[in-house]
């Protein structure tokens, strides 16, 4: 059978293309934009119709009607990562989570200790040869893909044919449907003062020809705003967005320099613009890889220089860092970014930064605290942990005995609070 004649075998429509989930299955879903809205909409419409079913994915974008207190025992979301339609779920705990390294999410798929019976995925259209690309979201969906009974796809015009390992040939497809509407697009987040502060600091420690990993927050993106001036750039990231491309745009991103995949820049996610998604489209400057590649703390750590930049929540005075969660309240999740600092650590020439703002609500709490506060998830070790950016300057970690950490932290502490803090580091035998 010719490629053309599977995919017309396989074309249904999303209520008929519920039928591939059966009671009791785990269905694996994207990270962000790659969530099949129509897909995800037929299962929320069907859902009293199921027991059990369960929906595990990094970063649900939209709040599906699925994503219901009053229906988990029908259909539950289970997040990799917490974002802002699931984060209400995941504090009230009627949203269950899996903790997880990003790079790891593929191996645990493949071992069994994830489950993955279904995938539901977006899909660029298909190429003559009969492979579809997903390359909003390789991640761990391709582990998943290897690893489903059953993979339906919802085909869109503007999901890009992206090159790297993303694709999935039709014969691997129970079912197919068709949607035209734009890929969700993600704006970039609001920049103020501090953050461009913080991002002044990073920048100005990011030589010409280092390879980028940008994380996610508004500090990550206030630091690429500051790079266009910089020469010869790569990227080996895990989400790329807006901010990449602007880089590419400005001539700073060549990827000339990097030791490792020279020439080209990969990532395991898209999120961002249409233009962004248009750029993806057959571009062989780029390739869109599963996670458990990209970031690979040994595979990103052989480019020399290697620059990752994320943000924390709280950080307490051994350089412990609360990333994704405000006490025992989940926020986020850990993502990338144990794995890109453990890169950069690696990198000959690497600098791992992570970077917060000194203060939250209003400058009334400290975010650089003796201990953090009771039940808070540490995302980034003491042991990982080495450049610590706030607005109030840099202090570098690794290496440092406990006293000095606590010195090189209070040091970039907000002034109202810095007093306090040597007090209490004192009264805990850290200074
Ligand atoms: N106490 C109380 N509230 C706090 C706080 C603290 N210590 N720290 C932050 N907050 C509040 C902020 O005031 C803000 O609230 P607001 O929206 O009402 O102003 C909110 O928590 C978010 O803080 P902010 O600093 O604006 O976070 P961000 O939008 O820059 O996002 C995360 C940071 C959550 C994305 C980041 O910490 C994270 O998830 N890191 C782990 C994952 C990761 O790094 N992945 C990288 C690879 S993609």
């Amino acid at each position: 059978m010719s490629p053309r004649e599977m995919y017309q075998q396989r074309r249904t429509t999303p209520a008929e293309a519920m039928r591939h989930v059966r009671d009791g299955d785990f269905i694996v879903v994207p990270t962000g934009v790659g969530e099949p809205p129509t897909l995800l909409t037929a299962l929320s419409e069907q859902r009293m119709d199921f027991r059990d079913v369960k929906v595990g994915q990094i970063l649900a974008l939209r709040k599906y009607g699925y994503i219901d207190q009053a229906t988990v025992d029908h259909v539950r979301h289970v997040a990799y990562f917490f974002g802002g339609a699931t984060r209400e779920g995941g504090q009230a705990g009627w949203v269950d989570f899996i903790p997880n390294y990003f790079s790891e999410i593929p191996d645990q798929i493949e071992r069994g200790l994830m489950p993955a019976d279904v995938v539901f995925s977006m899909a660029s259209p298909m190429d003559d040869q009969g492979f579809f690309a997903l390359s909003l979201g390789a991640d761990y969906t391709m582990a998943a893909v290897a690893k489903a009974r059953a993979v339906v796809l919802e085909v869109n015009p503007h999901v890009p044919f992206a090159y790297g390992n993303c694709r999935v040939h039709v014969s691997k497809v129970a079912a197919l449907v068709e949607s035209e509407e734009p890929v969700l697009e993600v704006g970039l987040p609001k920049i103020g003062v501090v953050q461009e502060a913080i991002g002044k600091y990073v920048a100005d420690m990011i030589d010409d020809g280092s390879t980028l990993q940008i994380g996610y927050g508004g500090i990550p993106d206030a630091v690429v705003m500051q790079l266009a001036h910089k020469r010869d750039l790569g990227i080996h990231t895990e989400m790329i967005g807006d901010g990449i491309l602007s880089l590419v745009e400005s001539g700073a991103v060549t990827n000339r320099r990097k030791n490792y995949l020279p020439g080209k820049m990969i990532a395991t996610f898209a999120l961002g613009s249409g233009k962004l998604y248009r750029y993806m489209d057959r571009n062989p400057a780029l390739e869109m890889h599963p996670v458990n590649y990209t970031n690979d703390p040994a595979l990103a750590g052989m480019n020399d220089n290697l620059v990752a930049i994320n943000a924390t929540l709280q950080i307490d005075l051994l350089g412990q860092c609360g990333s994704e969660s405000l006490g025992s309240a989940p926020f986020s999740g850990t993502g990338g970014q144990s794995d890109f600092v453990r890169a950069a650590n690696r990198s000959k020439g690497g600098k791992a930064f992570i970077v917060l703002p000194s203060t939250a609500k209003g400058d009334t709490i400290s975010r650089i605290v003796p201990v953090l506060s009771p039940g808070t998830h540490v995302t980034t070790s003491k042991n990982d942990v080495n450049y610590v950016v706030t607005e109030y300057g840099v202090a570098q970690l690794r290496g440092k005995s406990a006293k000095q950490r606590a010195r090189e932290l209070i040091g970039i502490a907000h002034p109202a609070f810095r007093e306090e803090l040597a007090a209490q580091a004192a009264r805990i035998k850290l200074l």
